[in-house]
């Protein structure tokens, strides 16, 4: 298993797994982003078989031990399977996440105690500025949430924007369509009312680099990619409801 290691934004690492069994023929990438600070944080744990290649990838960055966030958009496998491997690898290392998901899962789940956090709520990791955002049920998962890195305009934005296939780490080429198309195959999202107003909210941030947990991250007008997955969202629901 080789997992790849680029630079997306000033200080922010995008760790690649491509997995050519998952929506073959094209495969499926797994990132996982460390955001480098004084107190350096890791956005996706990964799962746990994908460990030893994902730690391997960060060590050429930075010593494991070193880490001290770990967080993730949603409780499943792939967003926090191997949390308590990092846990144990990096001894004051701490999870955080959105009040939902303490209470409802990590506070039983992580082998430390997570650190619970507000919508909007600020974390200075020294040198980068972290914006934990509540989006419950977006794409899916009650205690769904997303971080923005405000001194690079960075948005982590977990499984929005998901698309199939290895390749670049980043583009600047249309991302909607092929997240589109990924959407149509799996049905992946919750499709809530809610829906559309919260990944407006996250367009209004002004991102201008996407970093996608699956598929190539997005360097451009975030925003206006986000207002367009946004209207498509509330348009397939409406259709679907029709
Ligand atoms: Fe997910
Ligand atoms: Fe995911």
């Amino acid at each position: 298993m080789d997992t790849r290691v680029d630079e997306i934004a000033d200080g922010i690492y995008r760790f690649s797994t491509h997995i050519a069994e998952v929506a073959p023929p094209a495969g499926f990438t797994f990132n996982q982003f460390l955001v480098m600070g004084d107190e350096p944080l890791l956005f996706h744990c990964g799962m746990r078989g994908l460990f030893p290649s994902v730690s391997a990838a960060m060590a050429k960055v930075m010593p494991v031990e070193r880490l001290r966030w770990i967080s993730f958009g949603h409780v499943e496998a792939d967003e926090c399977g191997a949390m308590n491997h990092w846990l144990a690898a990096a001894p004051g290392a701490e999870v955080m996440h959105g009040m939902t998901a303490c209470l409802v899962s990590l506070n039983d789940l992580a082998d430390r105690l997570p650190r619970p956090l507000q919508d909007n709520d600020v974390v200075d990791i020294g040198g980068k500025r972290i914006r934990y955002i509540d989006t419950p049920h977006v794409p899916h998962g009650w205690e769904a949430g997303v971080l923005y890195e405000e001194t690079t305009k960075t948005l982590l934005c977990g499984d929005l924007f998901s698309h199939v296939g290895g390749g670049k780490a980043a583009t600047e080429s249309d991302i909607l369509e092929p997240a589109i198309a990924a959407e149509e195959m799996f049905e992946a999202s919750s499709l809530t009312p809610a829906m559309g107003r919260t990944i407006h909210r996250l367009a209004n941030l002004g991102p201008t680099t996407l970093g996608v947990m699956h598929g190539a991250s997005y360097r451009g007008d975030g925003a206006a990619a986000l207002h367009s997955l946004a209207d498509y969202y509330d348009a397939r629901r409406n259709r679907l409801a029709a």
